[in-house]
């Protein structure tokens, strides 16, 4: 087996600018096998052809050998890529194309009644990272306007709906399919295609990324249902199973964003205290929570509001617990328990933030440990 197609090594031509620009971050080698698999299992040996639009050193073409009756495809926007991968392997047809600009079949020479099955690991967006986010500022790929979106690798999800592909069996940020925004941008992927089989997975696993903030990926194999595919809905009640064998929902919390505003809004009056704007769990794990200063990340918080902030604020102090899966959760209250807890959660935050509060007095031991096990118990529900 040529070597590219035997691990997720990084791709050793592009500096990490480029890398990043280009979400040039290359499949683990378990996962194709995986992906293999479930080609097997749904009878897809022969007669298909196999697509990676966006192929890097060709980690899917490990697939080549044990489906050789199949036609394979490799597509990649970068030359140096493909001129590299195609030597690796000399029996698969490559192209050097932006995979988002006129998408169509014939871009690959694919007939519109061949059973088509695209794979790969679309280049997609770390926004946990701000250092990434400022890089990426500066690229503006070209694509047709019903794949634009925010993010290529939505964009790419869009483009195989497009080709039409029967499957799809791709890797993929979970955020794409549990953040209702990003499930909104690629809804004319989701509404056609339906999860026959998937493993989350945690980004850390990719070589060359952060260490420090792992998100969750997931491996997904699509099957395509015309305007049968997936509503919001299933997702919320989808049960997901991770590469470590825990299982999570969606469904199976009540978040705390139920009771507090996440972003600033311009309608709302001035307060005298201001929370850090909310995004997700892993936004929470860099990000500050209670703030001195009104700044353009600020949300007023009122009265009412302010158990449920300070619940947020005493979450963060655990939130190392909280499993890589759960990180583009909102954050989960158990508001029965919660109830009990509020003046604890209360007295400790205003403690820890005399900068907001004034001054307060340190909340006896048991306070701490009531909040503790507030946290701790709801988070745990996950394991
Ligand atoms: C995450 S890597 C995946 C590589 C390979 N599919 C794998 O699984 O190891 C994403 C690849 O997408 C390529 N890419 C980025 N934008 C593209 C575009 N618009 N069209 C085609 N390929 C693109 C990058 O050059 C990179 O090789």
């Amino acid at each position: 087996m040529p070597k590219s197609a035997t691990t997720g090594q990084q791709p050793v031509h592009l500096s990490v600018r480029e890398r990043i620009l280009q979400g040039s971050f290359y499949t683990p080698a378990r996962y194709v096998q995986l992906v293999g698999e479930w080609l097997r299992e749904h009878s897809l040996a022969k007669n298909c052809v196999v697509l990676d639009p966006s192929c890097g050193y060709g980690a899917f073409f490990a697939l080549t050998d044990l489906f050789p009756q199949n036609l394979f495809i490799g597509n990649d926007i970068d030359q140096a890529a493909v001129s590299r991968v195609a030597a690796d392997f000399p029996h698969v047809k490559f192209f050097c194309q932006n995979a988002l600009c006129n998408v169509r079949r014939k871009m690959y020479g694919i007939a519109e009644d061949a059973k088509l099955i695209v794979v790969g690991n679309p280049p997609y967006n770390d926004t946990t990272s701000q250092y990434q986010g400022k890089l990426k500022q500066t690229t503006k790929p070209l694509m047709d306007a019903d794949v634009k979106s925010r993010d290529l690798g939505l964009s790419s999800l869009l483009a195989y709906s497009k080709l039409k592909a029967d499957y799809v069996a791709v890797l993929h940020p979970l955020a794409y399919l549990i953040k209702r925004a990003n499930f909104k941008a690629a809804f004319p992927f989701f509404a056609n295609y339906r999860l026959l089989h998937h493993v989350v997975f945690s980004s850390q696993e990719f070589a060359g990324t952060s260490k420090t903030a792992g998100f969750p990926v997931i491996v997904g194999f699509y099957e395509r249902h015309p305007n049968h595919g997936l509503s919001y809905d299933d997702v919320r009640q989808m049960n997901f199973t991770t590469v470590e064998g825990k299982s999570f929902s969606l469904g199976q919390f009540r978040y705390v964003s139920e009771f507090v505003r996440k972003y600033p809004s311009r309608s709302c009056a001035p307060t005298d205290i201001m929370f850090y704007t909310l995004r997700d769990i892993n936004a929470l794990r860099r990000c500050r929570t209670f703030l001195a200063k009104p700044t353009t990340n600020a949300v007023q918080v009122t009265s009412e509001q302010l158990p449920y902030y300070c619940y947020i604020d005493c979450f963060k102090d655990y939130i190392d617990k909280v499993p890589y899966y759960l990180g583009n959760f909102d954050i989960p209250i158990d508001l029965k328990q919660f109830d009990r807890c509020r003046d604890a959660v209360v007295a400790v935050s205003q403690w820890k933030h005399p900068e907001v509060f004034g001054p307060h007095p340190k909340p006896p031991a048991k306070t701490f440990q009531i909040v503790k096990k507030l946290v701790l118990s709801t988070i745990s529900k996950s394991f």
